[in-house]
């Protein structure tokens, strides 16, 4: 099986991001078959679609020039206000334009919701898969991840501080390597 390359964004910029915590565990538990790596969102200026196609800010360039050669895609949000954060809506809506070059475009993606809360940000979770439907990325329906009580559950480098979190987020990570071989065949 080839090495399937995998952007990780992370929508929270918080330091002691609970969500960040949780991307790393999703790193380290990934099969060997995916390399995931994180793409930083912090950077980007608010989209302004004046400055498309003919003087976009440099870190959108960068982004997208991230993004693209990819191959799939892992969001990890938190919630805010039952919706996704500010910055991860910016950072797809970079990643959008200019019109007919998205790099979001039928790249595989998967979706992790995280919230210290219980219903582990189910509403930021089905609003990021309203954007991933327009945007044409096919993505993970099973297992669905939203990670309630997040706060309780990872040390400050990712680690996993109990076997059943640990064994559930192994086996949404080889389902998602799963899913992105049948999205390629
Ligand atoms: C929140 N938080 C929150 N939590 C939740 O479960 N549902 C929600 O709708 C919201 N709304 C919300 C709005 C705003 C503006 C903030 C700052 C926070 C709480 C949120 O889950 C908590 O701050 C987490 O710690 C954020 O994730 P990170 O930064 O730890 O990854």
């Amino acid at each position: 099986m080839p090495q399937r390359d995998v952007v990780v964004i992370v929508g929270s910029l918080r330091r002691r991001s609970y969500t960040r915590r949780c991307a790393l565990a999703l790193m380290a538990l990934a099969p060997e078959s995916l390399k995931p790596g994180l793409v930083e969102i912090g950077d980007l200026p608010l989209y302004n679609q004046d400055l498309d196609p003919d003087s976009p800010a440099p870190a959108w360039v960068a982004f997208r020039d991230q993004v693209r050669p990819r191959d799939a895609v892992l969001f990890v949000t938190p919630e805010y206000n039952r919706s996704v954060p500010g910055v991860l809506k910016n950072a797809i809506d970079v990643g959008s334009r200019p019109y007919g070059q998205s790099v979001w475009s039928k790249k595989p993606a998967a979706i992790v919701s995280v919230s210290p809360g219980a219903i582990g940000g189910f509403g930021a979770n089905h609003h990021l898969r309203q954007s991933l439907v327009f945007l044409d990325m096919p993505v993970l329906q099973q297992p669905e991840a939203y990670i309630a009580q997040a706060n309780t559950l990872f040390g400050e480098a990712g680690e996993v501080n109990n076997e059943a979190t640990k064994t559930f987020l192994t086996g949404f990570m080889a389902a998602f390597a799963d899913f992105i071989e049948r999205v390629k065949a």
